[in-house]
């Protein structure tokens, strides 16, 4: 294995930024963990140092940064609940454009000029046309969706300025777990329907509630493109080996290019258990799109990147453990 640089990963104890650790140390990197450990869990710290801090500390960031010699950020930490977001708009705002902003002023400082920030179709709202392209217009209807399409135009405009570099990763669903058990999903309080389907389905939580039945899709149901954590993680790896060997600024999808209906899900879950899941079905959350699919041909084309895992049953297998009532989910 070739010796690569430390990094700095921020929000390393979180769900997509523990597995983004693990992936960049089996390839070779050092990830630093910078979090201020509010939603994260200092457990998840496997594969590098944990440095407790917050991301809208310059002074913070550009120790952490010099103390390491880190040569690069991931910047994945940030408040990430839309329907949260929405309750508490200036949370967001503060949380995740402060955060940019602090992140910035302390790479500037320290004179690191490579960032892979963690963004989200959450920032294309509700698109015209489907799969989403990443030339697709960013109209985001939520305060967590603005925060983010800030956070990359700040990128951009820093870019512009400076002699930054960097990647702006658009997720979709991001889901799973780490297939051998290591890291996990952990969101407390957990919002997201995979973990609350699994915990119906294993009896650690409610009735799942199915959010509208009424929407424009085949089965009346949200569309959505999952991706398992591990190809997300790996998607991060390449970017940052993208940026580091001197290639250009760029935004990418990373999905599947296939979408999957909540009653997809719930049937997936039933083949899994061979038990019927407890659903009861309920009016449409406010601010859901009825359908978002990537397109996922740039992150190929610009990072050679394919998911390789997210097949939905491999991800509902793997996130399965971490649900069940022997291990305690938090
Ligand atoms: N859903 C239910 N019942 C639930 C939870 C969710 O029916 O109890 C439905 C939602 O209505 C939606 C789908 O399942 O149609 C997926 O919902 P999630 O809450 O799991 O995920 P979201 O699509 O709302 O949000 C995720 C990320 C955000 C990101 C967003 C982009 O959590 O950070 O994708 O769309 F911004």
């Amino acid at each position: 294995m070739t010796t690569k640089p430390a990094v700095l990963v921020t929000g390393g104890a979180g769900f997509i930024g523990s597995h983004t650790c693990k992936a960049l140390f089996e390839n070779g990197y050092t990830p630093v963990a910078f979090d201020n450990l509010t939603t994260g869990h200092a457990d998840a710290v496997r594969y590098g140092p944990l440095v407790k801090g917050d991301v809208r500390d310059a002074d913070a960031v550009q120790a952490a940064l010099q103390a390491h010699g880190a040569q690069a950020v991931l910047h994945f930490a940030a408040r990430a609940y839309v329907g949260e977001s929405v309750r508490m708009p200036l949370a967001y705002h503060d949380n995740n454009v402060g955060g940019m902003i602090g992140l910035l002023q302390g790479c500037a400082a320290a004179g690191v000029e490579r960032v892979v920030l963690s963004s989200s179709c959450a920032t294309y709202g509700v698109p015209a046309t489907l799969p989403i392209r990443e030339d697709c217009p960013q109209n985001p209807i939520n305060p967590y969706g603005y925060t983010k399409l800030v956070c990359e135009r700040m990128l951009a405009e820093q870019a512009a300025a400076t002699g930054l570099r960097y990647a702006a990763l658009r997720y979709f669903n991001a889901a799973g777990a780490d297939p051998s058990g290591a890291l996990g999903e952990r969101h407390d309080p957990e919002t997201h329907l995979i973990p609350l389907a699994l915990q119906a389905a294993f009896g650690t939580g409610p009735a799942l509630s199915v959010f509208g039945t009424d929407y424009p899709t085949e089965d009346g149901t949200c569309i959505r493109d999952y991706i398992h954590v591990a190809d997300l993680a790996r998607a991060h790896v390449l970017a940052l080996d993208h940026l580091l060997r001197g290639g250009a600024s760029l935004c990418v999808n990373l999905g599947t290019g296939q979408g999957v209906s909540v009653r997809m899900i719930i049937r997936a879950i039933e083949a899994m258990t061979g038990q019927p899941l407890p659903v009861v079905y309920g009016p449409r959350r406010a601010g859901d799109p009825p359908s978002l699919v990537a397109d996922p041909a740039q992150a190929h084309a610009l990072l050679g990147f394919r998911t390789s895992q997210s097949d939905i049953t491999t991800i509902l297998r793997d996130a399965a453990p971490w649900f069940r009532p022997v291990r305690q989910a938090g």
